[in-house]
C-alpha cells in the first residue's frame, strides 16, 4: 500500500532537505509511469495546448479541455499529488476563477490548482484559498502572458525586476498560496525568494536552490520538435526506456545533481 503524497507531505519536505521532484503529465498511460519512478507531484499544465494539441502558445486551451486531461491522469496515479492549471483568462476574476477551480477539482479530481500570477493577481489566489482551494501560484516567467512579453525570456534582469519578483512571492504567500513555483530566473533570485518564503518553492529555469524542480514531460525525454529550453535537459538520450529516463530524472532531481550550472541563468 502506497501512502498517497498530500500537501502535508510536500510542506515536511523543505525542512528535511529532501527535494520534490515534478513533472507534468497528460494521460493516463504516461500518469502510471511517471508515478511508478517516484514523482512526488505531477502537473496537468497548460503547456499541453503545445506539447498535445500542437499549438503556438498555451493560451487556446479551455477549461474542458484542462479537466478532461486532468481526469485522465488522476486515474494513473496511486502516489503523486495532483496540480491542474488553470487556462489563460480563466481565472480573470475571482467568481470565474472559483467556478473554473470547481471544474479542475470536482470533473477533474485535482488536489490543487495553479494560476499564473503576481502581486497584482494575489486578490485571486486569496478568494480560491478562502474558498478552500489549495492553490500553487507561478510566477517569474508567466508563459500566460507571453504576448504581454513579447517572448519567453529569463525574468529579473534589473534590480527592478527583481523587486517586483520579492514583492509578488511576499503578497502570493501573503494571499494564501500554498506553493510557489518560480520560471526562469536566475539562482540568485530564486535563493532571494526562498529565503524570504514558508511555503515550497518548485523551480522551472530557476537554479539548484529550490525546494523542488518541475520539467516539461516532452522536453526531459527529448520530444519537443526544434530546440528545447535550455533549462531542461534529455534523460532518454542517456538510458534505454522511458521508465529509466523517469527514474533517472527522479534520481538527479532527488540527488540535486539537477539542475546543474549549465541549466541556469546568470
Ligand atoms: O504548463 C506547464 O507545463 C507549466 C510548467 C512549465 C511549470 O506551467
Amino acid at each position: 500500500m502506497v501512502n498517497p503524497v498530500t500537501l502535508s507531505t510536500l510542506r515536511a519536505m523543505p525542512a528535511t532537505g529532501e527535494p520534490i521532484a515534478a513533472l507534468t503529465a497528460y494521460d493516463y498511460s504516461f500518469a502510471v509511469a511517471v508515478d511508478a519512478a517516484g514523482v512526488d507531484l505531477v502537473l496537468v499544465g497548460d503547456s499541453l495546448a503545445m506539447v498535445m494539441q500542437g499549438h503556438a502558445s498555451t493560451v487556446p486551451v479551455t477549461t474542458e479541455e484542462m479537466a478532461y486531461h486532468t481526469r485522465c491522469v488522476a486515474r494513473g496515479l496511486t502516489r503523486a499529488y495532483l496540480v491542474a492549471d488553470m487556462p489563460f483568462l480563466s481565472d480573470a476574476d475571482t467568481q470565474l476563477a472559483l467556478a473554473n477551480a470547481a471544474v479542475l477539482m470536482k470533473q477533474g479530481g485535482a488536489d490543487m490548482v495553479k494560476v499564473e500570477a503576481g502581486a497584482q493577481q494575489a486578490s485571486i489566489v486569496a478568494a480560491l484559498s478562502q474558498a478552500g482551494v489549495p492553490v500553487c501560484a507561478h510566477f517569474g516567467l508567466r508563459p500566460q502572458r507571453v504576448g504581454q512579453l513579447g517572448g519567453y525570456r529569463v525574468q529579473g534582469r534589473d534590480d527592478r525586476g527583481v523587486a517586483q519578483l520579492l514583492a509578488d512571492a511576499d503578497a502570493l504567500q501573503a494571499a494564501g498560496a500554498d506553493l510557489l513555483l518560480v520560471e526562469c530566473v536566475s539562482a540568485s533570485v530564486s535563493e532571494q525568494i526562498k529565503a524570504r518564503i514558508d511555503v515550497p518553492l518548485i523551480g522551472i529555469g530557476a537554479g539548484s536552490d529550490c525546494d523542488g524542480q518541475i520539467l516539461v514531460l516532452q522536453d526531459m525525454l527529448g520530444l519537443t520538435p526544434g530546440r528545447a529550453p535550455s533549462f531542461s535537459h534529455d534523460f532518454l538520450q542517456d538510458t534505454h526506456s522511458i521508465a529509466s529516463a523517469l527514474s533517472a530524472y527522479v534520481r538527479a532531481v532527488k540527488t540535486r545533481q539537477f539542475p546543474g550550472a549549465e541549466h541556469g541563468f546568470h
